[in-house]
């Protein structure tokens, strides 16, 4: 029997990684260097530190810890600003049904995103009210694939982690996942979500039987 469910935010709630991508080249382009939707990938679940470290590893740049803190406030005022026009439409397809779903059926939702900008999104899609706890980059010292986040989540829950199910789209978050003990659902490609109990290719039409292991 599965008690709550954990769902990432961006790549799984909404297409947010196509704005950290728009961001994150317009920061390379700056530096002198391109970055491509491939290189992406390497960025998705990893927080923005991290991201920007990867990001200068493939630029073959090495800067010095104040410059680095100043192009990663950088490129998020430009995510903020792309972001700030987010619509509720940008929400993927049937997950905000599958989620009422879930409720209906007394299981509980939380999210467990790395993002410290999931409050804005969440807002600007409407659904904060859908989940019963928040856990995002704001409360958290260990980015995927710790599991920190699903545990912090869980433990909020009042749940154990066995029967707690993850649904992610990056490589690092499924590790997370399984990391905390839970059902990692990925969402995506199954060669790149190689851990992942199962695998679905988005939320339409998805019933209550994907949650049985
Ligand atoms: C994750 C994204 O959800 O959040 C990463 O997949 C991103 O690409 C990370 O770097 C941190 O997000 P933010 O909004 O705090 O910069
Ligand atoms: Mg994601």
């Amino acid at each position: 029997n599965i008690d709550a469910c954990i769902f990432d935010l961006d790549g799984v709630i909404c297409d947010t990684a196509k704005y950290h991508y728009l961001a994150w080249k317009r920061l390379s382009n700056e530096l002198g260097f391109d970055f491509s939707i491939e290189d992406n990938e390497r960025l998705k679940g990893v927080s923005r530190m991290d991201s920007l470290n990867i990001l200068l590893e493939i630029g073959e740049k090495s800067l010095d810890e104040e410059t680095k803190l100043e192009l990663a406030a950088k490129k998020n005022s430009w995510y903020v600003e792309y972001i700030s026009v987010m619509k509720q439409d940008e929400i993927l397809p049937g997950v905000k049904d599958f989620i009422l779903n879930l409720k209906e059926n007394n299981i509980k939702i939380a999210l467990g995103s790395a993002s410290k900008n999931s409050m804005r999104i969440l807002k600007a899609l409407d659904i904060v009210d859908l989940f019963d706890c928040i856990v995002d980059g704001n409360r958290i010292t260990k980015a995927k694939p710790s599991p920190e986040v699903f545990l912090k989540g869980a433990e909020e829950l009042e749940v154990s982690p066995e029967k707690c199910v993850v649904f992610e789209d990056a490589a690092a978050g499924v590790e997370g996942a399984k990391n905390a003990n839970m059902f990692a659902i990925g969402v995506g490609d199954a060669s790149i979500l190689k851990k992942a109990d199962k695998i679905i290719s988005g939320f339409e039409n998805l019933t209550l039987e994907i949650l049985k292991f």
